[in-house]
Formats: structure tokens, sequence, C-alpha cells
């Protein structure tokens, strides 16, 4: 532990402070985590804990949600501008454009969304149980935004529902191409491929398991494979490793980055500890409309 990481502990224990942290975040914010997690592992965990004050290392989606889940409790976000450009893709027009077109469709909105369009939704959902949302939701047809990859992905394995899709995307994992995994294929023949549903179809097709984040760490945890390509974001391939040195985990041909998940340094949730920023508020009627989306949400596996 470096001196750094030790300044935080006892400043979280001063503050009654709990640190979030996401499987994408470098390393060193990584290893500071009171919990670690994917984003609906982190959104039950921001919705149960009991301290006064939630710094959250991920992105803004991610604290906001933890705020909407959490009212009473102080959020900070380390790091103003570490957004997710997908949850920016979808404005509130659109989504209200789609649902006049679309009467009788219910919206199910990826949690990777701003609050404004999770409170015109009926749920939200994660990559951890978006099948398992729009399989029990009471309807047949789906607004589903704003990853089209998800979308498509969750039609795949739903097929009794009609998905219309909206066309955001992830820059990182749409970046991912078939031939890349073809070519990893070549060199690690007996690697298993394990890729987030925010991949494309065609990335997908080749995978034996699509998983959330999280999914991924108990796969890999059970399987008796000893190599993996991973389909995702480089933080998680970080965590990978360090928990299972005895297995090997390969990214899709090169690393695949998140600039905005990198943006946090430990340094920055000291500051943020330390001088209590930057933190998340959120017009209370607002809040209130995406409460109930994302309650809606907790309730599926
Ligand atoms: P998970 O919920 O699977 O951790 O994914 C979050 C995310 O932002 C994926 O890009
Ligand atoms: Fe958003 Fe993609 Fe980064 Fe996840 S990896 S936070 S979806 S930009």
């Amino acid at each position: 532990m470096t001196d750094l990481h030790q300044e935080i502990k006892e400043l979280k224990e001063a503050k009654n402070a709990v640190l979030l942290v996401h499987n994408y975040q470098v390393e060193e914010v990584q290893l500071a985590a009171d919990y670690l997690g994917d984003s609906l592992d982190l959104s039950r965990t921001a919705a149960k804990v009991k301290h006064d004050m939630i710094v959250f290392a991920g992105v803004k989606f991610m604290a906001e949600t933890a705020k909407i889940l959490s009212p009473g409790k102080k959020v900070l976000l380390p790091r103003l501008d570490a957004g997710c450009p997908m949850a920016d893709m979808i404005v509130v027009d659109e989504l209200i454009e789609l649902k006049e077109k679309h009467k009788n469709a219910k919206v199910v909105t990826y949690v990777n969304s701003s609050v404004e369009i999770k409170a015109e939704s009926d749920v939200c959902c994660t990559s951890a149980n978006a099948i398992s949302v729009v399989k029990n939701i009471d309807a047949d047809e789906i607004i589903f935004v704003p990853d089209q990859n998800l979308g498509m992905y969750v039609q795949k394995m739903v097929p009794e529902k009609k998905i219309i899709p909206y066309e955001g995307y992830c820059y990182v994992h749409n970046r991912i191409k078939r031939e890349e995994i073809q070519e990893m294929k070549k060199h690690y023949p007996e690697a298993k491929v394990v890729v987030h549903p925010e991949t494309r179809m065609e990335v997908i097709e080749l995978a034996d398991e699509v998983l959330s984040t999280n999914g991924m760490l108990t796969y890999v945890a059970r399987s008796d494979a000893k190599e993996f390509i991973v389909g995702t974001e480089q933080g998680l391939l970080e965590r990978m490793k360090r928990e299972h040195p005895d297995k090997e985990f390969y990214p899709a041909f090169r690393p695949k980055i998140c600039s905005n998940m990198k943006r946090t340094s430990l340094r920055d949730v000291y500051d943020s500890l330390k001088e209590e920023k930057y933190e998340i508020e959120i017009d209370p009627e607002i809040a209130r409309r995406a409460n109930k989306a994302l309650e809606g949400m907790l309730k599926y596996v």
C-alpha cells in the first residue's frame, strides 16, 4: 500500500465515506476500492451502504445512479470530465418521439444514459440483467436505448419480443472487429473467447460467452480453461491478471482503452475525498422519476 492509499483510508474513516470503483479504473484506484465491480453490483451496493458519503471512481452516469438510489448521501465524482459518450448520444426529444411512434412499447434504458432519459423510461437495465428485464417486462414491444449492440444482442436472446433499438454505441467496444478475434484465435486456439454485450454482433457470434464485467470475472474464475481472449476494456484484464496469475488473458488484438474511465487517478480520489468534490446534484423531480426506473432494475438478476 502506498502513502496515498493510506491517506485515502484515513480520510474515508474520518468522513465515514465509502469508495466504489468500477472494473475499468486504473489499477492504483482499483486497489483503493472498498467495493470493486460492475454497474449492477455497484448500484446495489450504493443503494445499501450505510456511510454518509460515497466516492464513485467510474463515470458520471454511475455516480448519478448512486445518488438517485441513495439520495440522503453525499455522492462525489472525482473527475467532472469522466463521462460516457454513449450516455450522451440520445436526447430526450428523440426518446419522446420514439414513444409517440410506438405507443404500445415500453422503454428499457441501459443504465449508461443521462438522468433525463432514465426519467422518461419504464425500467433501466445493465449488461448483467438486460435479458432478464426484457424477458420479464409486461410488453411485447420494447424501445431499447441507447446501445444498439446490446439491444441487438437482447433481441437475439429474447426472439419472442420486438426490440426497437436506438443507434447509440460504445466507441471502445464497437472498435472490436471480427477479424481481431479471428487473428487472436489463430495464435491461441485453446483460448476461450469472452466478450461484453456492447460489442458488435459479428464479435458476439464468435464468443464462447457474452457477459457483463462481473459476469466475465465469475466465468474465468470457474472455468477450467487456462487462456482467455477478452473483448472488453483493458482495466478488466488487469484485474483478471491480478486475481488469476495462473491464467493468461489476451485483449482482442490491441488493448481497448476507455479514456473516460482512465481519467481518474489515485490523486483525484484523494482530492475528491479531502475537498468533497465534485458533488452530484440532480433536480428532485427528475431524480424521483429516474428512481422508479432504477429501483425497477434492481429487482432483476
Ligand atoms: P458493466 O456493467 O458490465 O461493468 O459495463 C459497464 C460499461 O460501461 C461497459 O462499457
Ligand atoms: Fe461508456 Fe464505453 Fe467507456 Fe463503458 S467503456 S464508460 S460504455 S464509453
